[in-house]
């Protein structure tokens, strides 16, 4: 469906060249939810706008390639791209308020995509924006629809972002942290929604969150992340049973520790910065299972079983 293959993306700063996504590979299967997790500045929203192709002028795809039902999208004029970016993919940012253009009311903002995407005339692009909002579970739409963004709390503003992210029936969903900005019943509200209309359409959805929890709950699939890479893909039954990746045990037993709570994480140390990665395996500073060989070379993807890959020199030690 959707096939990311060694996405490379690099920050262009003050003449230098600064790689931020080193490779980046993983594939979503049709009709199923894929988790993409890993700490903070790890590299999981780059790689969400790599695939939209909405980098930010500094940032760059150097290589690499992202297919949708077969077809490449980095070769797409922008024309036929903003094409795929409402029915083919559609996207739903991490901060839902600022997503939203604070200039007109919600009405608006969904009938403008109706009406441009789907054509609909204006009577028919209003009621559809209307239907929209009582499928994401707002109650009285009418009123919504003449309401500002700063007139609606934060779980609104999301469930109205998901109506947009609809409005133009994508087949794939990408939703970069969608609960982090909400409260914590808010955030189960929206996770059920979304798991609904999953179900519901058949949407093929890319789940960006650093919640384990999260990932168990809805995603059939994970791809780990750590400082531009993919460290380890599995299934979630394999992950939970039997994770291999030491960084990918240190973010669950950091979830257990934290007792379901938002403590980062329990591995000591932090994400190196952009242009500070070390050499070798990216993560082996923070490593209890670090050797020689991991600061030497940068770990090859190896198979730990069917469908589940894991980048560590010493991961055989860390499940033994
Ligand atoms: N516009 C930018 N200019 C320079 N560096 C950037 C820019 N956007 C992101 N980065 C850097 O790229 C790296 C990856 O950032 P990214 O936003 O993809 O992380 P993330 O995994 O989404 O983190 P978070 O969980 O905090 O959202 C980070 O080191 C970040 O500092
Ligand atoms: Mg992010």
């Amino acid at each position: 469906m959707l096939d990311v293959r060694d996405l490379r993306v690099a920050f262009e700063t003050r003449g230098r060249t600064v790689p931020a996504l080193h490779g980046v590979s993983f594939a979503l299967r049709p009709g199923t939810v894929a988790g993409l997790v890993g700490e903070s500045g790890c590299g999981k929203t780059l790689t969400a706008l790599a695939i939209m192709r909405l980098l930010p002028a500094t940032a760059g795809i150097q290589a690499g390639d992202v297919h949708l039902n077969g077809r490449s999208l980095l070769d797409l004029p922008e024309r036929e791209m903003a094409r795929v970016r409402g029915a083919g993919i559609a996207m739903i940012f991490q901060q839902p308020r600022a997503s939203l253009n604070p200039v007109f009311p919600v009405a608006a903002q969904l009938t403008h995509v109706l009406r441009l995407h789907r054509g609909l005339a204006r009577r028919a692009a209003l009621a559809e924006a209307e239907a929209l909002l009582a499928r994401v579970g707002l109650p009285g739409p009418t009123r919504i629809l003449r309401a500002y963004p700063h007139e609606l709390s934060g779980g609104m503003c999301q469930r109205v972002m998901i109506a947009l992210a609809l409005a133009c029936r994508p087949r794939v969903l990408v939703a970069d942290e969608p609960t982090t900005a909400l409260d914590v019943t808010v955030q189960l509200q929206i996770v059920e929604l979304l798991r609904a209309l999953q179900q519901e359409l058949g949407l093929t959805v890319l789940l960006i969150t650093h919640d384990l929890g999260l990932v168990a709950e809805i995603c059939d699939d994970v791809h780990v992340m750590y400082a531009g890479r993919i460290v380890e893909s599995a299934s979630v039954e394999a992950l939970f049973r039997r994770a291999a990746h030491p960084y990918t045990r240190g973010l669950m037993t950091a979830r257990v520790r934290a007792g379901g709570r938002a403590l980062p994480t329990g591995i000591p140390g932090r994400v190196p910065p952009l242009g500070q990665t070390p050499p070798g395996c990216p993560f082996h500073p923070r490593c209890h299972l670090a050797g020689p060989e991991c600061a030497a070379a940068e770990p090859p993807p190896e198979v730990v079983a069917d469908g589940h890959i894991v980048r560590c020199h010493r991961w055989r030690a860390g499940v033994a």
